[in-house]
């Protein structure tokens, strides 16, 4: 790795990305043994600091950790002293002079994570600031791709088309996506509401469609992604049954996708909404691979970023 931080996949070399892959695959088959426990990271703390909800992020991190030996602490926003009014930076100060090694922070705000690691000597990973990145999403659903297409890391995903549809402009999960899906040599194609794409998309790698049904023609994989409600301005969301009918993947379009073709989906689902509930259930989504693989593609970060620090390294 030649940052000391996952921040932002923009950030990372294609060298940096292919190797955390390369060694989640190795923390894969470790996961598939009856023991899947070793002792890399004994002895660090690594603190997961959430300021926003979340089950497989947190879950999965701190599953991770484990899986490490590492010792962790979850910190919960909500029954936290920044009810008191403590700031985010202190609060992180705080933390870290309990001798944290890694921090994951996940906060509303886009830039947080930055913020942290400019203000803290830990390791900082990145769970998903606001609008902005969710590197770790990106990677496990790239990881999801490559044991779906039976490719190693070093080959990366080039040839692969996939359309990322739905709430593009809101989404840390499109932007990190369209940057590491690139970085592997992917063609990723967005479509989705005209509210919902960002005037920007195409310098960010990304082809834009007119309407999803000719996003989806051909491609080789499918993300959909969830409708961020909670970062919406009022009046700028149609009906979930308008948004269902001209953006939602219903049975019929997937049955329009080519062989082989795959679906993904980063969770939480609103069935019915983006996602019809046989399609998510279908033997094409791979959705809890998705989250299976999140485990191992955490493990390799975590390893990675704490293995080579030195105890108090900057
Ligand atoms: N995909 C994802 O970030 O899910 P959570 O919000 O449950 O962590």
């Amino acid at each position: 790795m030649t940052l000391a931080h996952l921040v932002s996949i923009d950030e990372h070399t294609r060298e940096d990305l292919v190797e955390i892959l390369d060694s989640a695959r190795s923390f894969d088959e470790l996961l598939q043994r009856p023991l899947r426990k070793v002792p890399a990271l004994r002895g660090k703390t690594i603190v997961n600091m959430f300021f926003e909800n979340s089950t497989r992020t947190r879950l999965s991190f701190e599953l991770a950790a484990k899986r490490l030996s590492a010792d962790t602490v979850n910190f919960s926003a909500s029954s936290s002293s920044t009810s008191k009014g403590e700031t985010f930076i202190d609060t992180a100060r705080n933390i870290e002079a309990m001798k944290a090694d890694l921090i994951i922070v996940r906060h509303e705000y886009a830039g947080a994570a930055d913020l942290l690691r400019r203000v803290c000597s830990s390791a900082v990973v990145n769970a998903g600031d606001g609008m902005h990145q969710h590197p770790t999403q990106a990677l496990l659903d790239a990881y999801t791709l490559l044991d779906h297409f039976g490719r190693p890391a070093i080959d990366g995903l080039t040839g692969l088309t996939v359309a990322i549809i739905g709430d593009i402009a809101h989404s840390r999960v499109a932007r990190s996506n369209i940057g590491c899906l690139t970085k592997l040599g992917a063609t990723v194609r967005v479509a989705g509401p005209r509210t919902m794409l960002p005037a920007d998309v195409e310098s960010l790698g990304a082809l834009p469609f007119p309407d999803v049904d000719s996003a989806l023609d051909g491609v080789d994989a499918v993300m959909m992604l969830r409708i961020q409600k909670e970062r919406l301005p009022a009046g700028r969301m149609a009906s979930d049954s308008d948004y269902r009918n001209r953006f939602g993947l219903s049975v019929e379009r997937a049955a329009r996708l080519k062989e082989g073709a795959c679906i993904l989906h980063p969770g939480p689902i609103n069935r019915g909404v983006e996602l019809a509930p046989e399609v998510a259930d279908s033997a094409q989504a791979l959705v809890l691979d998705q989250v299976e693989h999140g485990v191992a593609v955490r493990m390799a970060v975590l390893y990675l970023l704490l293995s080579h620090r030195a105890e108090g390294e900057p």
